[in-house]
């Protein structure tokens, strides 16, 4: 969202990858879970993401995020799930 959007990705495949690979822009710069540039929000589906690592966790925390928050580049892909890439 909120291209509306929707494909196929190989299960284990990160937000980034997957955006990047649809031609999707999801700007992005460390892919460490470190800047926090790649913030999305998880419209359904957060329990099909793999658990968010302790880099994540702390930028994450850093920035105030909300529970549906994640980063695209450690946040992989395990089944069906809705995202928000910010325009
Ligand atoms: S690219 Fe830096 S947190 Fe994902």
């Amino acid at each position: 969202m909120p291209s509306g959007q929707s494909f196929d990705v190989v299960e284990g495949t990160t937000i980034l990858v997957a955006a990047i690979r649809n031609g999707l822009h999801l700007p992005h710069d460390c892919t460490e879970a470190i800047c926090g540039t790649d913030r999305v929000k998880i419209l359904a589906g957060q329990k099909n993401l793999s658990e968010k690592n302790e880099n994540e966790e702390l930028t994450l925390g850093m920035m105030n995020a909300g529970p549906n928050d994640r980063l695209g580049c450690v946040a992989r892909i395990l089944g069906d799930v809705t995202v928000e890439i910010p325009s």
